[in-house]
């Protein structure tokens, strides 16, 4: 398969508005030095006069690199990934990263989730067959399958009475969201109708969801949801789910839900730093003070190497020059807070940015990311980098489980669009 229908998804454009490309580059696998290491076998073999030991000694330490060399940078990038593997120390472990690892958001009182690896992996199993039966094949600039199941899982655990969604494109995620919970109303905000889709080919329109779509849209920020919450007969905000893939600044939308007094919020898209469209809770939290965060533009830092030699393995690992704007500025996307699909980008200070998190922290009362569905030598993704992501709930190595739970008959196509969704439980600041 062809990298370009690998790297598909990602929309940075909206996808309403145009069918563009990708923003992220595609990397090419590099091939780098393999002439000159075979240059270099040749030539040690050139010595016959020299002691025979010391030949066989040279001969079989040039066999070592050119063998090394040719599973590094020679090959495709599916037939690297074992190289990859060697080249980070034998797997993708989030240590690979050196000093930056997985950065997270603080939460009030450090509570984490009721589900477990265990219940993941339970409802893995149950939603490949699931997914395997969707509308929509095709659903590149929208959900893959990595935040379809997470979507899904989470909605299904919580049980709400009410789901809303903010970005619905042709309808996929309302659809994971009928198949988590069959009888309960669902709120979609989207600007375009997702039956606008039908014309062209395979959409989803669900019969209990209210539109709030065409003509009838209205941005979730200026939506006045008490009437509308009676209505559906919501009494307890514990109740409801929200669910927001629209691409817009996370802290707004953040500020906005607590303003209603939502309490359950999952973010599809929680870019790294450096990377997307809108400003996330990962970049938000991303300071010095959290393991993993706070970085350095200096050119020679541990950090700008490793940064280097990411970048050439994974297409969304972005190096120190990606990554610093003007006067070292590395948070957000280069010292900017990105807002609506990058239609807006404003320079923010660091002391703002700072600012930023603290807000956040002081209204988290859970921060979960959704770790990758399994590791890139089985989904074979080459986009994300695993050592900027949690560790998978299939590892790397457990070929027979990927297989038992039916995820090696998925498209790798589909496990391309990872990008950390996030669930959060919010409540008011404590003063
Ligand atoms: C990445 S797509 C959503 C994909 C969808 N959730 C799925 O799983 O297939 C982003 C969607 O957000 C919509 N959008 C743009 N601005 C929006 C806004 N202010 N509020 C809600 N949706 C918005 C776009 O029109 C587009 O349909
Ligand atoms: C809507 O939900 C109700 C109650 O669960 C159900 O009886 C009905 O069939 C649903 N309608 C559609 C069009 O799905
Ligand atoms: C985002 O917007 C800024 C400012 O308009 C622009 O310089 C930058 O290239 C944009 N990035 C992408 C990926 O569209």
């Amino acid at each position: 398969m062809q990298e370009s229908t690998l790297s598909v998804r990602r929309p940075p454009p909206n996808p309403d508005e145009s069918a563009g490309d990708d923003e992220s580059k595609t990397k090419k696998g590099s091939s780098f030095n393999c002439l000159s290491m075979h240059a270099a076998a040749r030539s040690a073999s050139g010595g016959a006069a020299v002691l025979l030991l010391l030949l066989v000694a040279v001969l079989l330490v040039s066999f070592l690199l050119v063998s090394r060399s040719r599973s590094a940078s020679c090959s495709s990038p599916f037939d690297s990934l074992g190289s990859r593997m060697s080249l980070f120390g034998g797997a993708y472990l989030a240590s690979d990263f050196g000093s930056l690892g997985v950065p997270w958001c603080r939460s009030k009182f450090g509570k984490t989730v009721e589900w477990t690896s265990k219940d993941l992996l339970k409802g893995l199993e149950e939603f490949v067959p699931i997914y395997e039966a969707r509308p929509i094949k095709n659903n590149v600039y929208g959900m893959g399958f990595d935040h379809s199941f997470g979507l899904w899982f989470m909605t299904r655990w919580i049980k709400p009475d009410l789901m809303i969604e903010s970005g619905a494109f042709k309808g996929h995620s309302t659809w994971v969201l009928r198949q988590a919970m069959p009888e309960t109303p669902i709120i979609s905000l989207s600007p375009r109708h997702p039956e606008k889709y039908l014309k062209k080919g395979p959409a989803y329109v669900d019969g209990n969801c209210t539109y709030f779509a065409g003509k009838d849209f209205v941005d979730f920020g200026s939506v006045k949801w008490e009437p509308i919450l009676k209505k559906h007969g919501i009494s307890y905000l514990s109740r409801v789910v929200v669910f927001f893939d629209d691409h817009q600044n996370e802290l707004k939308r953040l500020k906005q839900a607590l303003k209603a007094g939502f309490q359950h919020l999952i973010f599809e898209d929680n870019y790294d730093t450096g990377t997307g469209d809108h400003y996330s809770l990962r970049q938000i939290c991303d300071q010095v003070y959290i393991r993993g965060g706070g970085h350095s533009c200096f050119k020679d830092s541990d950090e700008a190497r490793i940064r280097m030699k990411r970048k050439k393995f994974w297409e969304k690992a972005v190096d120190i020059d990606e990554l610093c704007g003007k006067g070292e500025a590395w948070w957000g996307v280069r010292g900017h807070m990105r807002d609506d699909f990058n239609h807006s980008n404003k320079a923010i200070s660091y002391a703002e940015h700072f600012q930023n998190s603290r807000f956040v922290e002081s209204v988290l009362d859970v921060y979960w990311e959704l770790p990758p569905v399994a590791g890139p030598s089985l989904t074979h993704q080459t986009r994300y980098d695993p050592a900027r992501a949690s560790d998978p709930i299939v590892e790397d190595g457990r070929y027979g489980l990927f297989q038992r739970l039916g995820l090696g008959r998925l498209e790798t196509s589909v496990f391309n669009g990872y990008t950390q969704m996030v669930y959060l439980r919010i409540s008011a600041p404590t003063a």
